[in-house]
């Protein structure tokens, strides 16, 4: 198959409506998208992606209102949150309406549902009579795609049309919220929006369920450890000590804002020489990728500052960072 890229929102709905998949930009990263109503649209998603049926997808609506369509019931506590950041980074998990089909939620009860902020995308949406299913459009378990570029050099001649919207501005996936404990806020996955953020908006105690969704195994929300992996073996820790633990490698680091002297033979990237943590993330995937594509062995990464993005910054690397370690592959 060609895969054609461009800015044809029309093209791009004829091929959804046809029940073709369309790759579409969105703030975060790139979304593998299709009918989110058409089990056969949805059954392609999983074949191109090669991601297993138990791992659910995110329905993208194109305005909070629209949520009512595919939630059965919506809790103060999500009105308050998307009344202040949607559309943006966030995903609401909710108890799911009929419509919904069962392998778009993997046979969960609840549906995530995301307005995404990328214009390009909004206005597609708003041509569309059904939500667009999309995880991110990079096959499982590899780094998540941010530019037009990542997703055709993943999935080129496997779908017939990328929206090029240009590079991801938050460059990190959403963060994920469910709401199945009155006042709490159950956090399933860092992301976009920091913590912080939700906690001053909603008032309401932010609970951390990620742990528990590992736990639980793959039936949990999607919070598999060993994504975001590299090709080349990651590690987190002091860059100068472990530089010194490859002696033979070829070596790429990844650091906040400085830049170290006196480490030969380490190619340094430098995430933010401003020290902003917004920009840190929205560099992140493209030079894990970039790291990838020259070729390095090794890459070792420092601990990102845990405020605002830096805590899913560190989320996405120590993911990573487990992908290699013994016995957490997954397959
Ligand atoms: O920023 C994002 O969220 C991007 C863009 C494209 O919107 N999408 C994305 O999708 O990251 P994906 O499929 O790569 O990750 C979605 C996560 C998965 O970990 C999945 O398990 C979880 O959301 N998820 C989706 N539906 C769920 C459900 N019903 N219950 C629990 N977790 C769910
Ligand atoms: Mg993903």
């Amino acid at each position: 198959m060609y895969t054609e890229t461009g800015t044809d929102i029309q093209r791009a709905a004829t091929l959804l409506r046809q029940g073709a998949l369309v790759a579409i930009p969105t703030e975060t990263v790139y979304g593998l998208a299709g009918n989110g109503l058409n089990p056969a649209a949805v059954s392609e998603i999983f074949a191109v992606k090669e991601r297993p049926f138990f791992n659910p997808l995110i329905l993208h609506i194109p305005d909070w209102q629209s949520a009512s369509l595919y939630a059965a019931a919506i809790p103060e506590a999500a009105h308050k949150l998307a009344a202040a950041l949607c559309p943006g980074p966030l995903t609401f998990l909710l108890p799911k309406k009929e419509i919904v089909p069962d392998l778009v939620t993997a046979g969960s009860p609840l549906v995530a549902l995301r307005v995404p902020a990328h214009p390009l995308t909004r206005s597609l949406l708003s041509l569309l009579d059904f939500p667009l299913a999309a995880p991110s459009a990079n096959p499982f378990g590899y780094v998540s795609p941010t530019s037009a570029q990542h997703v055709i050099d993943n999935l080129g001649r496997k779908i017939p049309y990328i929206l090029d919207g240009g590079p991801s501005s938050v460059g990190v996936e959403s963060t994920i919220v469910g709401f199945e404990e009155p006042g709490k806020i159950q956090l399933y996955r860092l992301g976009g929006i920091a913590v912080e953020t939700l906690s001053a908006i909603s008032g309401a105690e932010v609970t951390d369920v990620r742990s528990h969704a590992v736990a639980s195994g793959p039936q949990g929300p999607g919070m598999l450890k060993s994504h975001y992996a590299t090709h080349a073996a990651l590690y987190i820790g002091n860059v100068r000590e472990l530089a010194l633990q490859f002696p033979h490698q070829r070596i790429a680091s990844i650091q906040f804002r400085d830049t170290y002297p006196g480490l030969p033979g380490v190619r340094q990237f430098v995430l933010s020489p401003s020290g902003s943590l917004n920009e840190a993330a929205a560099q992140l995937f493209a030079v894990m990728r970039a790291i990838d594509d020259a070729g390095f062995d090794v890459i070792v990464a420092e601990h990102f500052p845990e405020t605002g993005l830096g805590p899913a910054i560190n989320d996405r690397l120590n993911r990573a960072q487990a992908m290699h370690k013994p016995g957490t592959r997954l397959s």
